[in-house]
């Protein structure tokens, strides 16, 4: 029986696992931590490092329309300005002014609690899976207290950034849960500034790029004036990114150090784009079904036209079903020819491209699929994670933890095992065939400890293959035992039928 564990425990369970086994820490934890800022370990970096590189593989290697970008993080501030991040980037955050405490306003919400058509208070809850539930728990529990007669009218929640002046001193504020502590909306920008040069004075000021993005577009001419790109065409770039998040939260989904893997495909301004749009939102979705999510758990949200982000003309989010509710995967937008049109205007720099099909110059219209590294990670994560009952040693069934990881994304992609350590043949041919494995793939070498103990310890870090060099390798035939993660299922293979059947699992 396979379950995956239930959703109210299941982010708790992975992020016990994660620290347990070395995938991912929290950052400075000898200091307490540091709010918004994970490290990872020596799993959590070869995870990384495989979806990274599975993405480069798949998008930049394997297609003719596309070439590959490493820009830097700080960038002339002059770019910030161009793309609008300068003035446009922020998020409406409200304070608590009794407990010190911050919210973003479009994550708070709030409704009017009534009885029988009469106001009697309003209750507040910041965005969680359950917030419709714990309003009407809380409405239920004022209606109590105020001991009021007649029926509690629907609660409807809505975002603090649409509360009216007169009622932001009735809205209780969620960490005291009495109204009167809570500011109105402001804005608050969201990149992280630094100084550049030995002067500390405004004409210094820097930023850590909150998207890669503006790098591409940045390079958009030296790639056009030095490669042989035809349109349509894209520019990829993997590269770390900075948001000074409000409320950095939920493990790695929103932190204010992650990563992003973008695209920038460029195409005529006559094109088809709402096909070209739908197709990235296949190609993309595919790409994630190939790296271990269940299609089920991937949807759509197509972003309402007053909801777009200031440089979109369409929005479509891939949305996954993380522990703690459907959230934004991959964001995939239209971004028309607004960023190259800034730059051309704030540089002085033509951003056009001579199109030899059609015989005409333009400044090209664009496609963004940006994803986040981090996100992918912790949706693999999630999707990987569960919990069965198989027998031990001794054939008592016991429960057992495993990740489900696709050998093709999975950290380390076997194991093998002497039987037993204290006999050194057995050693000797299991080393032999690790230092084979080890120069092609990442695998795991364990003699301690009872066989089935190990393999428990290589399911719990999602190792798809075990393989066991007992007396038989040595004495009869030379076959191994190769043991599936999954089913536990067990069958014997010779060295040449288990390095085919790795190089077709695994790829590479
Ligand atoms: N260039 C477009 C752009 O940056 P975005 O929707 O703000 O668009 C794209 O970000 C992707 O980057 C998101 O879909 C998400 O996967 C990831 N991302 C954004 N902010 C993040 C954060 N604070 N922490 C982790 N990942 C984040």
């Amino acid at each position: 029986m396979t379950a995956p564990a239930s959703s109210d425990t299941l982010m708790e369970d992975i992020v016990g696992l994660c620290k347990r086994r070395g995938f991912i820490f929290q950052s400075s934890e000898i200091y307490g931590g540091y709010n918004g800022f994970y490290d990872y370990g020596p799993l959590g970096v070869e995870l990384r490092n495989n979806i990274k590189q599975a993405w480069w593989r798949d998008f930049v290697q394997c297609r003719d329309d596309m070439e590959g970008l490493d820009s830097t993080i700080i960038m002339h501030p002059k770019i910030w300005q161009a793309s609008g991040h300068v003035d446009g980037f922020s998020d409406p955050m409200v304070d608590c002014k009794e407990s010190k405490l911050r919210y973003r306003a479009d994550q708070l919400f709030f409704a009017p609690v009534s009885v029988d058509g009469e106001t009697i208070g309003y209750v507040s809850v910041v965005e969680c899976i359950d917030q419709q539930e714990v309003a009407e728990k809380a409405a239920a529990e004022m209606k109590r207290k105020m001991a009021k007669q007649g029926d509690l009218d629907p609660i409807v929640l809505k975002e603090y950034t649409e509360a009216k002046p007169e009622q932001y001193l009735l809205i209780p504020s969620p960490a005291t849960g009495k109204p009167g502590s809570l500011t109105k909306p402001r804005e608050f920008k969201l990149m992280f500034e630094t100084k550049v040069g030995p002067l500390a004075d405004d004409s210094a000021t820097a930023y850590l790029r909150p998207e890669t993005a503006q790098g591409i577009f940045a390079n958009y001419k030296n790639i056009v004036d030095t490669g042989r790109v035809k349109i349509p065409f894209g520019i990829a770039q993997i590269g770390k990114a900075f948001r000074n998040e409000i409320t950095p939260r939920n493990f790695i989904f929103r932190s204010r150090e992650f990563e992003q893997m973008e695209i920038e495909y460029f195409i005529a301004p006559n094109a088809d784009w709402k096909a070209l749009h739908r197709e990235w939102i296949d190609t993309c979705t595919d790409w994630l079904v190939s790296i271990g999510l269940p299609r089920a758990g991937i949807t759509e949200d197509i972003h309402p036209e007053d909801k777009l982000a200031f440089y979109s003309q369409a929005t479509t989010d891939l949305m996954f079903q993380f522990p703690h509710g459907e959230q934004e995967l991959w964001g995939i937008a239209c971004r028309s020819d607004y960023d190259l049109k800034q730059h051309q205007e704030h540089s002085g720099k033509s951003m056009t491209i001579f199109d030899e099909t059609a015989k005409e110059k333009y400044v090209p219209h664009v496609i963004e699929p940006s994803l986040g590294v981090d996100r992918t990670l912790l949706a693999v994560l999630s999707a990987a994670y569960t919990e069965d009952e198989v027998p031990n040693d001794k054939g008592k069934v016991e429960k057992r933890v495993l990740l489900k990881f696709s050998p093709k994304i999975a950290p380390v992609k076997a194991a093998i095992f002497p039987l037993l350590k204290n006999k050194p043949e057995l050693v000797e041919a299991a080393k032999k065939l690790y230092k084979k494995l080890q120069r092609r793939w990442n695998v795991f070498y364990d003699a301690s400890g009872a066989i089935g103990r190990r393999y428990r310890r290589q399911d719990e870090i999602g190792t798809p293959f075990g393989i066991t060099i007992d007396f038989d390798t040595i004495e009869k035939d030379g076959t191994f035992t190769l043991r599936d993660r999954d089913t536990c299922e067990q069958r014997r293979v010779t060295e040449d039928e288990l390095v085919k059947f790795l190089e077709e699992q695994i790829g590479g």
